[in-house]
């Protein structure tokens, strides 16, 4: 089966270097769809390009994250759910270009984090959904299915919020793309409780606990890390910008 993988993707000094990371991972998956959807008005001349030359199957999306649930620059980022309204972009793309009996996995790939190239040969064989642990991840070494057996899920190991339908973070789960197609309101949201984007979305899918295949041999492995990317200092270039005068306006950084 395809995996097809929706990315969600926005403006900032380092999405060159992040997306460069992650395609170079990508080009080693094979039968893979990358689906990235931008948060922008239009597609970007740098996410334009730097797809047309990564060597990937790509669909290229955009759908602006409404201001009302827009990041500032200034605000904490937990402040608010990242990556909504361009994954359900990516969501109404495969509702309405692959046919229903399509026999996919879907995965949701953050630009920042690190993927194994083991993960993306777990999730393919998802029958329904699957889950696995994810590094790093809930202020814990990891967090998602912590005990496993005969590929069902024990036990979730997490300490954040435990009470949530699903306490796994985004990298922890694939779903077979027939769900989507027999579950066509299943989306994400901008309106619920911090934590719990995953679980909205699986819970709109009719999914439980007890449903999700266990991976990563049991779910006693790390294939994948909720890293993030460090803001770099750029305190000269931004007064140089504010003078008028980036410090080479033809450098694609
Ligand atoms: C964690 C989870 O790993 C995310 O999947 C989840 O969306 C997020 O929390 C959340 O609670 O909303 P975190 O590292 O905190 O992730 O979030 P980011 O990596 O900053 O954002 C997740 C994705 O959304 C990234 O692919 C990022 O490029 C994208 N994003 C972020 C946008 O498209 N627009 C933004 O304004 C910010
Ligand atoms: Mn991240």
């Amino acid at each position: 089966p395809t995996i097809y993988a929706i990315t969600p993707t926005y403006a900032r000094w380092t999405q060159k270097a992040d997306l460069t990371r992650l395609a170079q991972t990508l080009l080693h998956v094979p039968n893979f769809r990358w689906i990235v959807v931008e948060d922008s008005d239009t597609k970007t001349p740098l996410v334009t390009r730097f797809l047309k030359f990564s060597g990937l199957q790509y669909t290229h999306l955009n759908a602006k994250t409404d201001t009302n649930f827009k990041l500032k620059s200034t605000d904490p980022n937990w402040l608010l759910p990242r990556g909504v309204s361009q994954r359900n972009e990516g969501l109404r793309w495969i509702r309405e270009n692959l046919p229903a009996n399509t026999g996919g996995v879907l995965y949701f790939l953050d630009d920042d984090n690190t993927y194994t190239l083991q993960i993306f040969e777990e999730m393919r064989s998802t029958k329904v959904a699957s889950a696995w642990p994810v590094g790093l991840s809930g202020g814990l070494k990891f967090e998602g299915p912590g005990k496993c057996e005969n590929g069902k899920v024990l036990e979730w190991y997490t300490a954040w919020k435990p009470e949530r339908p699903f306490p796994i973070d985004m990298a922890g789960f694939a779903v077979h793309l027939k769900l989507l197609f027999q579950h066509p309101e299943a989306q994400y949201s901008n309106s619920v409780p911090r934590g719990y984007l995953e679980s909205h979305f699986l819970t709109g899918l009719k999914l439980q606990r007890q449903d999700m295949e266990a991976k990563a041999n049991e779910c006693s492995e790390v294939l994948v890390w909720h890293t993030r990317t460090e803001k770099p200092k750029m305190k000269h270039e931004e007064a140089l910008i504010k003078q008028g005068k980036s410090s080479n306006s033809k450098m694609e950084v």
